[in-house]
């Protein structure tokens, strides 16, 4: 498939989704949550019981290529996301949810069963794609790249104000160890580390707005094209 993609990558908190969502909105291209669909794979794991060890991989790996998960864009408010008839949206943001989500995605079995699933997205008119590794492996000869980086805490702050906003009862403090947890962990791993794709356009957003962000990425993507 020939259609442009544009991915976005980077840990969480640097406004990926925020950019990734409004940039497709004014590109009128598709958009691939990938954080979404290793998400989907922890809470299905939790569901069904799996531990989440090196041990069960395998078990894991089949169950992201089985995964049934479909998004519903609402014209109002985020994309509702349902695992078979289930509806999970808000179950997918919680902090178990999230830490399965980071332990799944270690393991190569589950990456290579979600690469499929997600390169199916790539669709005319064009793709923008979220997450850890979209420039890296998913989609290495995409012609626009963006990496963005944000310091620890102003990251923590921003999803703590998230959370918040969603009328979730969490700590800074506690945001701040996850953060830290799943930053050490989606960085150190083995396959697909973290890291800024070779020709990647690399923002640092801790004092910038997000409509400078988005202004900044448009302007390259419609070189890049
Ligand atoms: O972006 P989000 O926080 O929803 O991602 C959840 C987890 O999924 C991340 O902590 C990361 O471990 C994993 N992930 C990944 N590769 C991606 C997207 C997400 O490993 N492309």
């Amino acid at each position: 498939d020939s259609a442009p993609v544009v991915t976005i990558d980077g840990p969480s908190g640097t406004g990926k989704g925020t950019l990734a969502n409004l940039l497709a909105r004014e590109l009128g291209w598709h958009y691939l949550d990938s954080g979404a669909l290793y998400r989907a794979v922890g809470w299905a794991a939790i569901q069904a019981g799996i531990p989440l060890e090196a041990a069960h991989a395998e078990e894991l790996g089949t169950l992201a290529r089985n995964l049934e998960i479909r998004f519903q864009p609402e014209a109002e408010g985020p994309v509702r996301t349902f695992i078979g008839k289930q509806e999970v949206t808000q179950e997918l943001r919680s902090g178990p949810v999230s830490e399965a989500a980071s332990i799944v995605a270690s393991m190569k079995p589950v990456r290579d069963g979600l690469l499929d699933l997600q390169r199916r997205f790539r669709e005319p008119p064009g793709l923008v794609a979220d997450g850890r590794d979209m420039g890296t492996v998913v989609f290495p000869e995409a012609p626009a790249k963006v990496f963005l980086t944000a310091t620890p805490e102003e990251r923590a702050r921003r999803r703590y104000e998230q959370l918040r906003g969603q009328g979730c009862d969490v700590s800074l403090e506690r945001i701040t160890q996850e953060l830290r947890q799943r930053d050490e962990r989606d960085t150190h791993r083995n396959v697909a580390p973290l890291r800024p794709s070779e020709g990647a356009y690399v923002i640092d957003t801790t004092d910038i707005s997000i409509e400078e962000v988005v202004a900044e990425t448009l302007r390259r993507v419609r070189q890049s094209l």
